[in-house]
């Protein structure tokens, strides 16, 4: 049987059993480092693919410097931490995997120093994150580009903040602009333009998390269809007139954008640059292409998998 187990204070425990006191400092401040991970379920094979597994979780440390959080596990550990809770779970769907490193002290106070650090994760079935194709709105609220683009959860109140603005004036997604105005990301996903041939994304020097998802649809463009991307400045009415848009993610994978601000992205319904990412994108995930083999982990029976 199937069930979601986590991994806190050092042990496995069910989810339901894993509880943090009322008081630890990362409830109150925000004091946290988290990723999304996803699981990829292949049926043919009965195996749980983790998807990009080290470069969540290099991530993470990246984001546990600006935290000054110091884990007691190394990159290899916290890995095969996730891979046993994993295969412990035995879920036989898509599932989401979310660890976080956090000032763990039950002391208050806003500060980083004087705090002791932990790790826990859990994973859980999810399926998608957002509806096939989304309509979009550009946001009220403005990105925060001088905290450094880590994923730390005290930043996120500005996306949580878009997100549910977007979905009370009726549209599934907030796309954020930076402070000057040029286009950033959406609350939990880069975003790319295709236009003449090309694709464009908001460059890193907007202040933009760097996706995983991001950075290997820009390689799988380059690589699978020969389409250049160009990472720049994105004006918010090059939006509107884009032949295509779509969102990367690890929870959103690539969905399509219909509409932004009430005006049609082409016909409004998925393009065919899009949908040749999705397919190819999809087979990648799953582990059904030996190429990119080396980015999906076996969750389940590793030792026959790996043979
Ligand atoms: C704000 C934001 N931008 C972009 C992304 C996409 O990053 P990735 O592709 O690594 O999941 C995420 C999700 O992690 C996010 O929260």
């Amino acid at each position: 049987m199937s069930s979601s187990y986590a991994f806190i204070q050092n042990e496995f425990v069910p989810l339901t059993e894993a509880k943090l006191g009322v008081m630890t400092n990362f409830v109150h401040y925000g004091t946290g480092v988290f990723e999304g991970i996803r699981g990829n379920w292949n049926a043919e094979e009965k195996q749980n693919y983790i998807f990009a597994l080290e470069a969540h979780y290099q991530r993470l440390l990246d984001g546990c410097r600006v935290l000054k959080i110091d884990l007691p596990y190394s990159l290899e550990e916290l890995c095969q931490i996730t891979v046993e809770l994993v295969d412990k779970c035995g879920f036989e769907e898509d599932i989401y995997i979310r660890p976080v490193a956090y000032k763990s002290s039950e002391a208050l106070g806003v500060r980083l120093h004087n705090l002791e650090n932990n790790f826990l994760v859990f994973a859980f079935p999810w399926g998608p994150y957002l509806p096939e194709k989304v309509k979009c709105c550009v946001s009220s609220w403005r990105f925060p580009t001088e905290i450094p683009r880590a994923k730390l959860t005290g930043l996120y109140i500005t996306n949580a903040l878009a997100k549910t603005e977007a979905v009370d004036h009726g549209y599934d997604e907030a796309i954020m602009l930076t402070p000057d105005g040029y286009v950033a990301e959406g609350s939990g996903e880069n975003i790319f333009l295709y236009k003449n041939g090309e694709l464009a994304t908001p460059a890193t020097y907007d202040g933009v998390l760097v996706g995983i998802t991001r950075n290997l649809v820009i390689k799988l463009a380059a690589d699978e269809l020969g389409i250049k991307t160009t990472e720049r400045h994105v004006n918010r009415i090059e939006l509107y007139n884009a032949e295509e848009c779509f969102l990367t993610g690890t929870a959103a994978n690539i969905t399509p954008v219909a509409e932004i601000d009430g005006r049609k992205i082409g016909n409004g319904e998925i393009g065919e640059i899009t949908a040749k990412l999705q397919v190819i994108y999809n087979d990648i995930t799953q582990g059904k292409n030996p190429k990119y083999a080396d980015l999906c982990t076996p969750a389940h029976n590793r030792i026959m998998a790996n043979n």
